[in-house]
């Protein structure tokens, strides 16, 4: 084995789902662990078994249909966790019992209320039981960092001692210092000597859990415990993306590698949002949503020279498209030519300049700077009221069918419509067509929420008669999102009813309009 190899210990399924709002139910769960293990995870702890039916279920359920990956399964240092851990784990082919016992004062006199000797016999009783259902048993010593060193040292050896391959020294509290969490580290492993992987668990209470592991294998660590995202207790746990790509990038600083396949982590991550619906912070380090995202002007104008500038990994390689360069009120020139070039449009300098000033104009007051704003920027300007339809109000009623009504404003005079449809989005799009007078077909729709705006933002796709148009627009919910964007579809094809619209220079360009004029 190379002896740089870190193994990557995944707990966003137990300490992960711990987190209030992270729970998962056995068909998550399952599906998480298909995406951890295709990620390349060495250990995949499944659960806590005793905790509840459910967890023991879906431990059970993961170790069976994953026969190639080590799964393990949480327990506390008394014989019915151990007997529950043991139970989920039997369909298991690599199943480790990963048990606990806190070792620090604090813990032992206050939770644990056991004296230190007390606390080190059940050590050595739950180690023997554990052993006699598997080979693989890890201990951890819960609160390590906070633990008197002789005495944990007593607790470690009697779990070597016992057959754990694996030691396991938390920063439960997440006290730690890197410098000092990596002297702590070294010690251990000094002292147990090539007999068990050291492992470490940090917590990240002063953020400093990403900080602590990468030292931690500096000092001799060979396992690190991680969850996607850094879901956890309390403030989390380190983030596996955070650290696999601490190692891959600095390779020249820390030499060490791990199987993970970075091209899933943001995948990964995604998955696990759908799943629990907590998302990230949107500058969380490489899978939050700005992680490859480039405002400024100055960045922009860099990145379109030379993304080195300001890039010290592709976003492909943790799984991410493309590099994203959002339009904004920092924006300059290059990054709006660029985006209309990929868009399809050739703008002369000239040209660029007017809008650039009316671009900017539009930047003050909107945030999210979309596609189908820089068209109307291109075409008509950048004030809204030429729009000939604009929302006022909706009502929408779900009863079997979808009712809707909605008005309308054109010029300051009001009109109103009402429709029935299936959905209520296909409903309000057709009540727009009623209170404009164009019938509406709904063809395709899609509506994402932004975590960190809390906007909605819709793309929908409608058709009059054979002429197909697209239109984008954000609102604080769905519906609101997509019949906004509806009337952006119907208020360009007003529009080319006066007049052909701009066309892409000779590319398909990425609007989904085939604007021919009715
Ligand atoms: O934080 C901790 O100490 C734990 C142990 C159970 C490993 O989660
Ligand atoms: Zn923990």
């Amino acid at each position: 084995m190379d002896p740089n190899r870190v193994c990557v210990f995944d707990t966003t399924l137990r300490d992960g789902e711990q987190s209030p709002g992270c729970s998962m139910n056995t068909p998550e769960k399952l599906r998480l662990a298909r995406q951890l293990v295709e990620l390349g995870v060495d250990v995949l702890e499944a659960g806590f078994p005793i905790a509840s039916d459910d967890d023991h279920d879906a431990v059970r359920a993961v170790a069976r249909e994953f026969g190639w990956v080590s799964i393990a399964a949480l327990a506390r240092c008394n014989r019915l966790d151990i007997e529950r851990a043991a139970s989920a784990l039997e369909p298991a082919k690599r199943p480790r019992i990963h048990i606990f016992i806190a070792t620090s004062d604090i813990h032992l006199k206050y939770k644990l209320r056991r004296s230190r000797e007390e606390a080190l016999e059940e050590t050595i009783r739950c180690v023997e039981q554990a052993r006699r259902y598997v080979d693989d048993v890890e201990f951890s010593a819960e609160d390590a960092t906070r633990s008197d060193m002789d005495y944990l040292y007593q607790v470690l050896e009697a779990a070597v001692a016992g057959g754990c391959s694996t030691i396991n020294v938390p920063d439960t509290v997440g006290y730690s210092y890197p410098d000092e969490y990596g002297r702590f580290v070294a010690a251990v492993c000094e002292r147990l000597r090539g007999r068990a992987i050291v492992s470490v668990h940090c917590h990240n209470d002063l953020g400093l859990a990403v900080s602590n592991t990468l030292a931690a294998i500096e000092a001799g660590a060979r396992q690190v415990e991680l969850t996607i995202n850094g879901i956890g207790e309390r403030a989390g746990n380190a983030a596996l993306e955070e650290v696999v790509m601490a190692l891959k990038v600095r390779q020249d600083r820390l030499p060490y590698t791990t199987g993970i396949r970075t091209e899933l982590l943001y995948p990964t991550s995604q998955l696990l949002t759908r799943t629990i619906g907590v998302g990230v912070q949107p500058n969380k380090a490489i899978v939050g949503k700005n992680a490859f995202a480039h405002e400024a002007g100055i960045h922009q104008d860099g990145m379109l020279k030379n993304r080195l500038c300001y890039e010290i990994m592709t976003p492909q390689t943790v799984g991410i498209p493309e590099t994203l360069m959002v339009l904004g009120k920092h924006s300059g020139r290059h990054a709006l030519r660029a985006r209309y070039e990929q868009l399809g449009y050739q703008v002369e300098k000239q040209e660029l300049d007017e809008i650039y000033h009316r671009f900017t104009q539009l930047a003050d007051k909107k945030k999210n700077i979309l596609d189908d704003d820089l068209m109307e920027l291109l075409e008509h300007g950048a004030d809204e009221s030429v729009a000939a339809f604009q929302l006022e109000a909706i009502e929408v009623a779900v009863d079997g069918a979808s009712r809707a009504a909605v008005r309308l404003l054109r010029q300051g005079k009001p009109a109103a419509g009402q429709a029935e449809a299936e959905d209520p989005i296909t409903a309000c799009c057709a009540a727009v067509g009623v209170a404009t007078g164009h019938p509406i077909a709904v063809q395709s729709y899609a509506v994402h929420l932004d975590e960190s705006t809390r906007l909605n933002s819709a793309d929908i796709t409608v058709c009059f008669g054979n002429q197909v148009y697209a239109g984008q627009a954000e609102g604080p919910d769905a519906i609101n999102a997509a019949t906004n964007a509806c009337l952006k579809a119907v208020n360009k094809y007003v529009r080319n009813r006066w007049g052909p619209a701009r066309r892409p220079a000779g590319s398909q360009g990425a609007q989904a309009r085939s604007a021919t004029g009715d």
